[in-house]
C-alpha cells in the first residue's frame, strides 16, 4: 500500500486528440478542417508557424508510440476521430483509409491492454460544413449525428467510452469571441446559437448512441473552471462570479447532466434578445439524452471580480459586460503559458459535481502543465528531468484522492498530453507530454522522468508523498 492508494481499477492515462498527433500524408484521404484553412490563410498566426500538417506524426508512429504508452504505464488513452478524415466533405462519402486506420490504432491499443477512449468532437469542423456556418447552421448538427452514428457502427464494437466533444464552450470562446479560433468572429449572438447547437448535437448522439445498444458509456468532456470571487464577502464580486461560471461552465454542464438550461443564464440572454433559434422538440431531447460519464478538464481558476473597468461597446454585448478578470496578488503561474496554477481547483470541481450534479461517474479526463525550452533540462542520458511536471501532477493527484475519501465518483486521471503535440495557436511552443517529441530529428520520441514516474504510480496504483 502506499500513502495515495486510488480505488482498483483506477484509469491511468494520458489524453490526446486527431488534429493534433496524426499529422498529413499525401493521398491519405482526409479533407480540410477549420486548422488547414486557417493555416493557409494565416499561417503568421501559428507559433513559429507551425501548422498542423506538422504534427506529431502518429498516423504513422502508431504502433512505437502504443509502446511509448504501455512504458509509461497506461491502462487507457484517450484519442480523438478526425471528423475531416472519416467524412472529409463533412457529409457524404466515409475515407475507407481513415476506417483502416483508426481500426488499426483501436486495434493495437487493445492489443496492449490500454482501453481507447474516443472523442468525436475537438475543435476540428470540417472545412467543408464550415463554409456553410459551421455549428451556426443547424445542418451541421444533423450531419455531426451520422458522423456520430458512423463512428459508433464502425468502431462501437470495441470502443465502450465515447465523448460527443472536447471543451465545447472552446470553439463559442475561441471562434466567436475572442479571437483563437477560425472563423475569427467576434459576436454573442453567434456564439450562444453555436453553444446551443453544441449541446443539441450531443444531446442528438447521445439518443443516437443508446439507441443501438453497443453496451458502453458515452459523455462529454468539459473544462471546467472554478469561477472565484475576488472577496467571497462581497456581494458584487460573488454575482460577478456567478455570471461567469454560467457563461463557461453551467452552460454546458448542466443540460449535460441535468438536461436543463440554467434559468439565470437564459434570462440573461433573454434581456440581451440574443435566445438562440430553436425548434419546438429541442428542449425535450436535450432534457432526455444526458450523459452517462462526464469527462473533467482542470488548468486553471478562473479569477473574478466586479466589473469595475469601462464596457468596451466595439463589438456589442460580450459575457466579459458582467464580469472583470481578477489578477490576485501571490498567485501561482506556470509562466509559460500564463495559467494559474492552483491544486485546491479539482478538489472543488469535484466537490460540486458531487454535491450538485448527483454524484455523477467522472475523470479527470485533462490536466497538466505546458512548458517551453524543456531542452534545458536534458540530463546526460538525453532524459528531459522535469521535476516540475511530477511535482504538479502529484499536488493535483493529493487533491483528487481527498475528493475520493469524500465520496466523489472519479474513476481516473488522464493526463495532457501524452506525448508533446500541436497546441493550435502555440503549436510546439510549450511541451506537455509524458514523452518529448524532437521535430528535429524526425518527431523521435523520448520518454520523460514524468512518464518513468507515472509508470510507477500506475503499477501501484497510487504514490508515496
Ligand atoms: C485543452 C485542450 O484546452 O488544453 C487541448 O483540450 C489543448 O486541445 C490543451 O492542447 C492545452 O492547451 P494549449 O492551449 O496550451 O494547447
Amino acid at each position: 500500500m502506499t500513502k495515495y492508494q486510488f480505488p482498483k481499477g483506477f484509469w491511468w492515462g494520458s489524453a490526446a486528440s486527431g488534429p493534433q498527433t496524426e499529422g498529413r500524408l499525401p493521398n491519405d484521404g482526409k479533407g480540410d478542417s477549420i486548422w488547414d484553412e486557417w493555416f493557409k490563410e494565416s499561417s503568421e498566426r501559428f507559433f513559429n508557424q507551425v501548422g498542423p500538417e506538422k504534427t506529431s506524426q502518429f498516423l504513422t508512429k502508431y504502433k512505437e508510440d502504443i509502446q511509448l504508452m504501455k512504458a509509461t504505464g497506461h491502462t487507457s488513452y484517450r484519442t480523438s476521430i478526425q471528423w475531416s478524415r472519416l467524412i472529409p466533405e463533412g457529409t457524404g462519402a466515409v475515407n475507407q483509409k481513415a476506417v483502416t486506420f483508426y481500426n488499426a490504432v483501436i486495434d493495437e491499443l487493445l492489443a496492449n491492454d490500454i482501453e481507447p477512449f474516443i472523442n468525436l468532437f475537438h475543435f476540428d469542423m470540417p472545412m467543408k460544413l464550415q463554409e456553410k456556418g459551421g455549428w451556426l447552421n443547424r445542418e451541421t448538427v444533423e450531419a455531426y449525428v451520422v458522423f456520430a452514428e458512423t463512428c459508433f457502427k464502425l468502431f462501437g464494437d470495441r470502443v465502450k467510452k465515447w465523448f460527443t466533444h472536447n471543451e465545447p464552450i472552446v470553439p463559442v470562446e475561441g471562434g466567436y469571441l475572442y479571437d483563437f479560433h477560425y472563423p475569427n468572429h467576434i459576436n454573442m449572438k453567434e456564439a450562444v446559437q453555436v453553444g446551443y447547437h453544441e449541446n443539441l448535437a450531443s444531446a442528438m448522439a447521445i439518443k443516437a448512441y443508446h439507441e443501438l445498444d453497443l453496451g458502453g458509456e458515452i459523455g462529454i468532456i468539459l473544462n471546467l473552471t472554478p469561477s472565484y470571487p475576488r472577496d467571497a464577502k462581497n456581494a458584487a464580486d460573488v454575482k460577478a462570479a456567478n455570471y461567469a461560471d454560467l457563461f463557461f461552465n453551467r452552460s454546458f454542464l448542466d443540460p449535460a447532466i441535468k438536461g436543463e438550461f440554467p434559468i439565470e443564464l437564459v434570462e440573461v440572454i433573454g434581456e440581451l434578445g440574443m435566445l438562440p433559434e430553436i425548434k419546438d422538440e429541442d428542449l425535450e431531447l436535450i432534457k432526455e439524452n444526458t450523459i452517462d460519464l462526464l469527462g473533467i478538464n482542470y488548468y486553471q481558476p478562473r479569477r473574478i471580480k466586479a466589473k469595475e473597468s469601462a464596457i468596451d461597446h466595439t463589438n456589442g454585448p460580450m459575457p466579459d459586460d458582467y464580469f472583470d478578470n481578477y489578477e490576485m496578488p501571490g498567485r501561482k503561474m506556470n509562466p509559460y503559458r500564463g495559467w494559474e496554477i492552483y491544486e485546491k481547483g479539482i478538489y472543488d470541481i469535484l466537490t460540486n459535481v458531487r454535491e450538485n450534479y448527483g454524484n455523477i461517474r467522472c475523470y479527470i479526463s485533462e490536466n497538466g502543465m505546458g512548458v517551453e525550452g524543456e531542452e534545458q533540462y536534458i540530463d546526460e542520458q538525453g532524459v528531459i528531468q522535469d521535476d516540475y511536471r511530477i511535482e504538479f501532477v502529484k499536488d493535483h493527484l493529493k487533491y483528487v484522492f481527498q475528493a475520493i475519501q469524500e465520496g466523489s465518483n472519479v474513476q481516473g486521471y488522464h493526463m495532457w498530453t501524452c506525448m508533446d503535440n500541436w497546441s493550435w495557436m502555440n503549436a510546439y511552443k510549450n511541451r506537455y507530454g509524458f514523452i518529448a517529441v524532437d521535430l528535429d530529428q524526425d518527431g523521435k520520441r523520448t520518454i520523460k522522468k514524468s512518464g518513468h514516474w507515472f509508470k510507477t504510480v500506475s503499477d501501484l496504483n497510487g504514490f508515496e508523498d
